[in-house]
């Protein structure tokens, strides 16, 4: 079987590293185009600029175009996962399970020993993710999202 080179560019060419305030144009773009209803850009600059983030983008090592990122929160020794994104055209190459797996490994590394996030009741693509990384359900709110009612799902690892 052929390689199939734009699949394996994607998968070997990404590299993770922190987010900057300068990364706000990209982070954005990809937030665009992966939510429905996107955080706007006045917020998501707050979080880059917030002393408790703990933020990571993939972005390509030759054309340095951003393809995800993750946003985070260190609270004391907790992990707050707040956004994860990854541009449509580069989903399924493992970006995600990257951004997550450093942020998971370096508030580790800071003391941290449990990680939470919330999700949404019908992201089966996002509740795999996390499933994966052995993250389980610890509760529910009801009807957390404005937008449509949705509950969403709280989750936590213990690291
Ligand atoms: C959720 C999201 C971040 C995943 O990004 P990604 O880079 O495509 O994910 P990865 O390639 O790292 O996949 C990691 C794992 O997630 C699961 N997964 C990813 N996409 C999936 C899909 N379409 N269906 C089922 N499982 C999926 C799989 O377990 C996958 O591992 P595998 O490929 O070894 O089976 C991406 O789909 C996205 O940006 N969605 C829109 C924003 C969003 O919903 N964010 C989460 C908010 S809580």
């Amino acid at each position: 079987m052929a390689v199939d080179e734009e699949l394996l560019e994607s998968i070997v060419s990404v590299d993770v590293r922190r987010a900057v305030p300068d990364d706000l144009g990209s982070i954005l773009e990809v937030e665009i185009g992966s939510y429905v209803h996107p955080w706007s850009g006045s917020l998501l600059g707050e979080s880059l600029r917030s002393p408790n983030s703990l933020n990571f983008v993939a972005a390509h090592r030759h054309d340095r175009v951003v393809r995800g990122f993750i946003l985070n929160t260190l609270v004391v020794d907790e992990l707050h996962v707040l956004n994860i994104a990854v541009l449509p055209a580069y989903r399924r190459c493992g970006i995600a399970k990257n951004l997550l797996a450093t942020s998971i490994g370096t508030a580790r590394q800071l003391g941290a020993g449990a990680v939470f996030l919330e999700v949404r009741r019908s992201n089966i693509t996002a509740l795999t993710l996390y499933i994966r990384h052995d993250f389980r359900v610890i509760g529910v709110r009801r009807g957390y999202y404005a937008d449509n009612g949705e509950d969403a799902l709280v989750m936590k690892k213990v690291l």
